[in-house]
C-alpha cells in the first residue's frame, strides 16, 4: 500500500480520501531536518503554507511521485527540482477562490470603518465614537491589480457595491476585463487614481516589492491598500513609513514578506490605520474542506495511475482537454517507445505531425507524450509526463512539430519522425472507431498492426522463401509467432516485415536473422 504523509494541519475530508487507498501519516510541526529524514518512506506529500518543500526535501524523496498542495500558492515548493525529478506537483487553483476574495472585501470595509480599533476600544471599556468616523466605499475608484479567479470575485462584489473599477493585467484582453466591468489602465494610473488598491497576483520578479515608496509617492493621501495575495509584493518598510506619515491613508495584510510575522517587525507598532491579519485569506471552514478534498482526489488518483487534473508542472494538460486527450496520449506515448527503439542511438531530432482531425486538437501533451515514449526505453520509470521535455532538452533533441488535417487515411492519425546517430525512421499510427490503436506506417511502407509487447520489425527484398525462412528460425528459438504482415510498394521491391510475438526474443537471434540472404536490418522492439 502506498504511504502518504500529510505534514501541515489539512480538513478531515482530505484524509478520509487519501485513506481509501494509502497509508496516511499526519506528522505536523516536522523541522525541515526530520522531513528529509522521513520523506524517503513516502509515495507522496501533502501540503499547505506551512512546511517548505526544499530541494533537499525533493531529493530526498526517491520515493515521491506527487507533492499536493493545500491551496493555491506553490511558492513553499520547488517546483523546478520536483519536475526535474519526475514529481508532479498539484495545488487547488479554484478551492479557496471565494474565501480569499471575501476576506480581502472584509479588509478593505474594516479598513474604511476602523472595525478592528472600534471592537477593542470598545472591549476595553470606552465608548469613543468620534476617533472612529470612517469612510465610504460607494463611489469610490477600486484599483485591482491582478484580475485572475480573486480579482475578478472581488470586482463582481465591489461593482455590487458601487465602486468604479480600474484594473492593471497585462495578461488579461480588454474585453474580459469590460465583462468583470473594469476599465485596464497602467499601473501608474492605477496609482494614481484609486482610492482602494487590492492585490491579487501571484510573487513573480515582475511583481516582487510593486507597491514600493516610489509607487506610494504617486498615491492620494486617502488611499487604501489591501493585500490579501502574497506577502513581498510590498516593500514593508516603504509603507510603514507612508502610513506613519499620513503618505497613505490605511493599509490591511493579510500576506507577509516573512511569516509568521517577526515580533519585533514595525508594522506591529501602527495604529488604526493598519490591519494585520495571520494570512486568513483561506481560512474558511469551506475552503479548507475544499482544497484537502481537491488536492487529496489528486494524490488519489496519481497513486492510481491516473492524471491530477491540476498539476502545476505538467504543461499543457488542462483537465478539460485531458479526457478527450487520452487515448491520443497513448498513441503518442506508444508511437514514440516504437520510433525510439527503431532508431536505437541517440536521438537528435523528433518530428511530431498531428494529421486529419488530430491536427485541430492540442498538440502540447500529444508532443509530451511522443518524447516520454521515445525516452523510456533509456529511462524507463524515471521519464514521466512531468519531466518528459527537460530530459529531451538535455538530451538535446530538437522537437518539430508541425500538422497536416489533408492526411486523411484515418480520421486521426500521428506521424512521428526521429532522426538520430543510426539513421531516419517514421511510424505512423492511428485510433480506431473503438479506440484501438494500430500501427498504420513503418519507414513509409504501410501496414496495418496493433501494437503488442514482442515485435520484430525487419527491412528486407521482397523475395520467395524470406517470410518462411524467418519463421522457421522463430520456430527454432521456440518463439511463437502471434501475427505476421508486410508492408511493400511494389513486389519483389523493398518491403518491411512486422511479426508480433507471444515470447521475447531471446539474445543472439537478430543475428542470426541478419544472415538470412534478403534481410537488410532487424529490429526487436517491446513496448
Ligand atoms: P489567478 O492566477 O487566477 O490570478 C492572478 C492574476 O494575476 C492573473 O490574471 C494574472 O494575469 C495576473 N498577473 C500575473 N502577473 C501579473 C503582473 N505582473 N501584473 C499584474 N497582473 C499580473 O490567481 P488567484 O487565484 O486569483 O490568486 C491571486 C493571488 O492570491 C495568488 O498570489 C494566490 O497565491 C493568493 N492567494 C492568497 C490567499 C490567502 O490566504 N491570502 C488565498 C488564496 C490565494
Ligand atoms: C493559498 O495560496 O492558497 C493561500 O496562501 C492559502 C493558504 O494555503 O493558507
Amino acid at each position: 500500500m502506498p504511504k502518504v504523509l500529510v505534514s501541515d494541519s489539512v480538513d478531515q475530508a482530505g484524509i478520509d480520501i487519501l485513506s481509501q487507498v494509502a497509508q496516511v501519516d499526519v506528522k505536523t510541526g516536522l523541522s525541515p531536518e526530520g522531513l528529509v529524514q522521513i520523506i524517503p518512506e513516502y509515495d507522496a506529500l501533502m501540503i499547505r503554507s506551512g512546511t517548505q518543500v526544499t530541494k533537499a526535501v525533493i531529493e530526498a524523496g526517491t520515493h515521491l511521485k506527487i507533492i499536493g498542495r493545500a491551496g493555491v500558492g506553490v511558492d513553499n515548493v520547488d517546483v523546478a527540482a520536483a519536475t526535474r525529478q519526475g514529481i508532479v506537483v498539484v495545488n487547488s487553483p479554484e478551492g479557496n477562490t471565494i474565501a480569499a476574495a471575501e476576506h480581502a472585501l472584509a479588509l478593505m470595509l474594516s479598513l474604511s470603518r476602523y472595525v478592528p480599533d472600534a471592537n477593542q476600544s470598545v472591549k476595553s471599556g470606552q465608548w469613543n465614537r468620534k476617533q472612529f468616523i470612517g469612510a465610504e466605499i460607494y463611489k469610490k475608484t477600486l484599483g485591482l491589480v491582478g484580475l485572475g479567479k480573486i480579482g475578478s470575485h472581488v470586482a463582481a462584489a465591489a461593482k455590487a457595491m458601487g465602486m468604479k473599477l480600474l484594473a492593471y493585467d497585462p495578461y488579461i484582453s480588454t474585453e474580459r476585463a469590460e465583462q468583470i466591468g473594469c476599465r485596464l489602465v497602467e499601473l501608474d494610473v492605477l496609482f494614481r487614481e484609486a482610492d482602494y488598491i487590492t492585490l491579487h497576483v501571484p510573487k513573480t520578479p515582475e511583481t516582487t516589492n510593486l507597491i514600493n515608496a516610489e509607487a506610494l509617492a504617486k498615491m492620494k493621501p486617502t488611499t487604501r491598500i489591501i493585500n490579501c495575495a502574497r506577502g513581498g509584493l510590498i516593500d514593508e518598510s516603504a509603507i510603514t513609513e507612508a502610513l506613519e506619515s499620513g503618505r497613505i491613508a490605511g493599509a490591511a495584510l493579510d500576506v507577509f514578506a516573512n511569516e509568521p510575522l517577526e515580533s519585533e517587525s514595525p508594522l506591529r507598532a501602527l495604529g488604526k490605520n493598519a490591519i494585520l491579519t495571520p494570512h486568513l485569506g483561506a481560512s474558511t471552514a469551506e475552503a479548507q474542506v475544499n482544497v484537502a478534498v481537491d488536492v487529496a482526489e489528486q494524490i488519489r488518483d496519481v497513486l492510481l495511475g491516473l492524471p491530477a487534473r491540476s498539476a502545476v508542472n505538467i504543461p499543457g494538460l488542462y483537465p478539460e482537454a485531458l479526457d478527450k486527450l487520452r487515448p491520443y496520449l497513448e498513441l503518442a506515448e506508444t508511437l514514440g517507445n516504437l520510433v525510439g527503439q527503431l532508431a536505437g542511438g541517440r536521438v537528435d531530432s523528433l518530428t511530431v505531425r498531428l494529421q486529419g482531425d488530430l491536427a485541430d486538437r492540442e498538440s502540447k501533451p500529444i508532443v509530451i507524450a511522443a518524447l516520454k515514449g521515445l525516452l523510456s526505453p533509456a529511462l524507463r520509470e524515471r521519464v514521466n509526463y512531468v519531466n518528459a521535455s527537460i530530459e529531451a532538452k538535455e538530451r538535446g533533441i530538437r522537437v518539430v512539430e508541425t500538422r497536416d488535417a489533408s492526411v486523411r487515411d484515418y480520421t486521426d492519425s500521428l506521424h512521428l519522425e526521429a532522426k538520430g546517430s543510426l539513421g531516419e525512421h517514421t511510424v505512423t499510427g492511428a485510433l480506431l472507431g473503438d479506440g484501438e490503436i494500430r500501427i498504420t506506417n513503418v519507414d513509409d511502407f504501410p501496414i496495418n498492426v496493433p501494437p503488442i509487447q514482442h515485435m520484430l520489425f525487419t527491412r528486407h527484398r521482397d523475395m520467395p522463401g524470406i517470410i518462411g525462412k524467418i519463421g522457421s528460425l522463430l520456430g527454432s528459438f521456440n518463439v511463437n509467432i502471434a501475427s505476421m504482415q508486410v508492408g511493400r510498394k511494389i513486389v519483389r521491391g523493398d518491403a518491411v516485415m512486422v511479426l508480433s510475438l507471444d515470447d521475447p526474443l531471446p539474445e543472439g537471434i537478430l543475428n542470426e536473422i541478419m544472415k538470412v540472404p534478403g534481410i537488410r536490418d532487424a529490429y526487436t522492439v517491446t513496448l
